[in-house]
């Protein structure tokens, strides 16, 4: 029956390790696009994506293949993001296969997301089959790489596959052992419908599409689906799978990836890991592991251009509807005027979404510096938790402040072992353990400040280690910490946006810091602008922004007449992203200013 011949499968890898470019050729050895349209990369479809390099949203594929014992099997390729922003949508596309190809660089060896995404894989009881791929590399080597894959992953990788996807080798083996060591799916046709949602995105015509996967039963267009996280109700549409566009079928059974459409209008009624099954005949049991992902990073959001503030409500709005992990509501700033507070699941993501709002919704953006949220435990014994700088209470009513703390995994070859621990000291962290894992590399384990995180710890970690370093966290709690609210003060006017909850024993430096900063980015004015940082009313750093003299096209007066034009264009889009504030213009620099004091 039909199920043998369907294999699910994911491709795991840490970042940079060729999991696009081997799906890409998986892709076109199966026939799936033609030549003509294949593009790099065909799985990534978001422009930033592509850009970026980076895998951002799921995405499944069939695809058909003629093996080796005379069958065609059906293939449904699950394509995965790499970054630790998105792990838990990682962990939910693992549990819609059987099976997981772990890439793993031939140069680099295997590396903190090599390791985590091979946890997730067997947290999932998925098989799984090593390819160590960039075989082609002078300075690949295999040995090195099973024997690593062998002591820190704890699978045997003798019979690796070996892949160059930038050459197209080995990748006919790679199919091959795809259809002997990944298992069919198993399951009842007979069942009441059981499936697994693992991604949803918005379309302005067809509503919510949801990406699942059938572990039971059977699924067609007419039916009365539940969702069984909310119990709302919706009578399906279309089913089909994606090839790589959508192709509509009359029904999907069990074993199968594909999606269903039921004019579903709100994307927060479908949260990822959810299970979907029949109104009138609903199985007995939800599949396990849905959970609720909650934002790590806030951070204000306003138009630079007040009028628009209703456009920038729909934009996210829009932006919801894809993406179920961001969060908002609205809040104001005496600075910047109405805008959002947005959550994020952390940097990267939140470059995302304000890449995606200037771009496809044509909005230009103010955003303040990201801050964590706080537990405040006031004298009075309540707990008020706070997201922005400007909601810190009184200090006087404060008991103390706890701030989220993470568990860092860093993972580095030996030598770097010094850097890494001189980093993480400075950045308030404390040594847990570290382990060997080899003769080479070294796994050292910090509890660190999750605000430390969110500022330039990666950067900073990939600069002292000249990118050999890999990082992953999870949140694992609060700590009391001594935080203050520092503001910023121009021209005497505290600007509430500028303000930012730093550890006291930071305060006067990065207050010193931020000045400075401050002074190079804010512009010359036609007065002068007192910069001043205070914690309560006693100021820590001070500096001041001369008066202008000139305009800036006046020596061109009377001259040439195009060049004068890109003088002014260029100061035109430079004021695009500039906010006036009482009568001081202040460019979006300022605002994220904070992020870059190291
Ligand atoms: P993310 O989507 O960011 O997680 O990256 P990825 O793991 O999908 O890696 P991707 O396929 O984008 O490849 C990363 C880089 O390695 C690209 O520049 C590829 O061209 C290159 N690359 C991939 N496979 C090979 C290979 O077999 N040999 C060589 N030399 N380069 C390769």
């Amino acid at each position: 029956q039909r199920q043998k011949y369907i294999r699910n499968f994911s491709i795991v890898a840490h970042i940079d390790h060729g999991k696009s470019t081997i799906a890409d050729r998986i892709l076109e050895m199966t026939d799936t696009v033609s030549e003509r349209d294949m593009e790099n990369q065909v799985l990534d479809d978001m422009d930033i994506e592509r850009e970026r390099g980076i895998t951002i949203k799921l995405n499944a594929v069939e695809l058909k293949y003629q093996a080796h014992d005379g069958h065609v099997y059906t293939f449904h390729l699950i394509d995965t993001p790499g970054h630790v922003d998105f792990s838990y949508e990682v962990s939910r596309s693992l549990a819609a296969c059987e099976g997981a190809l772990l890439v793993v660089d031939a140069a680099q060896g295997v590396q903190a997301q090599t390791m985590a995404n091979a946890y997730l894989a067997v947290d999932n009881d998925l098989e799984i089959v090593p390819v160590i791929n960039k075989i082609d590399l002078p300075s690949a080597d295999v040995t090195n790489v099973k024997a690593e894959i062998a002591d820190m992953i704890g699978i045997d990788a003798d019979d690796a596959v070996l892949t160059s996807a930038k050459k197209g080798t080995g990748i006919a083996e790679l199919l091959e052992r795809i259809v002997s060591d990944v298992p069919a799916p198993t399951g009842d046709i007979n069942k009441p419908l059981k499936a697994l949602i693992f991604d949803s995105v918005y379309d302005s015509y067809r509503g919510v599409v949801l990406s699942v996967r059938i572990f039971e039963g059977q699924v067609k267009v007419g039916d009365k689906i539940e969702l069984m996280s909310n119990g709302k109700q919706f009578e399906v549409t279309e089913v089909g799978v994606m090839s790589p566009k959508a192709v509509p079928r009359a029904s999907l059974m069990v074993g199968d990836v594909g999606y269903i459409t039921a004019s579903i209008k709100n994307v927060q009624d479908t949260r990822v890991g959810d299970t979907i099954t029949l109104a009138d005949n609903p199985t007995k049991q939800a599949l396990a592991g849905y959970r609720k992902i909650t934002p790590m990073v806030y951070s204000g959001m306003y138009p630079v251009d007040n009028s628009k503030y209703e456009d920038l409500r729909d934009a996210l709005e829009k932006l919801q509807l894809n993406d179920a992990s961001l969060e908002y509501e609205p809040e104001t700033s005496q600075a910047l005027g109405f805008g959002f507070r947005v959550g994020f699941l952390g940097l990267l993501h939140m470059d995302v979404i304000q890449e995606r709002l200037e771009r496809e919704f044509n909005l230009d953006l103010i955003m303040t510096a990201p801050s964590v949220n706080y537990k405040i435990i006031l004298t009075d014994g309540t707990i008020k938790v706070i997201d922005n700088p400007s909601q810190m209470p009184d200090p006087s009513e404060i008991k103390e402040i706890q701030e989220p703390v993470v568990r860092a995994e860093i993972m580095v070859p030996k030598d770097y072992v010094g850097a890494v621990m001189e980093l993480s000291e400075r950045k308030r962290g404390q040594f847990q353990t570290m382990d060997y894992l080899d003769n080479y590399h070294v796994n050292v384990i910090y509890k660190l400040p999750l605000a430390e995180i969110i500022y330039d710890f990666f950067d900073s970690l990939k600069s002292s280690t000249h990118g050999f370093a890999s990082l992953d966290y999870n949140i694992s709690g609060y700590e009391v910490a001594k935080m203050v609210k520092m503001d910023i003060l121009l021209n005497k006017e505290p600007v509430d946006a500028l303000s930012f909850i730093v550890h006291e024993d930071f305060a006067y430096d990065r207050g010193r810091t931020i000045v400075q900063k401050l002074k190079h980015i804010i512009p010359r004015q036609q007065f002068e602008v007192a910069i001043q940082a205070a914690i309560g009313t006693k100021v820590v750093a001070r500096s001041t922004v001369k008066a202008y003299r000139k305009d800036v096209t006046g020596p061109l007066y009377g001259g040439d007449q195009t060049r004068k034009n890109k003088l002014l264009d260029k100061q035109k889009r430079g004021k695009k992203r500039m906010k006036e504030v009482g009568r001081v213009t202040v460019p979006q620099a300022a605002f994220m200013a904070v992020l870059q004091m190291g």
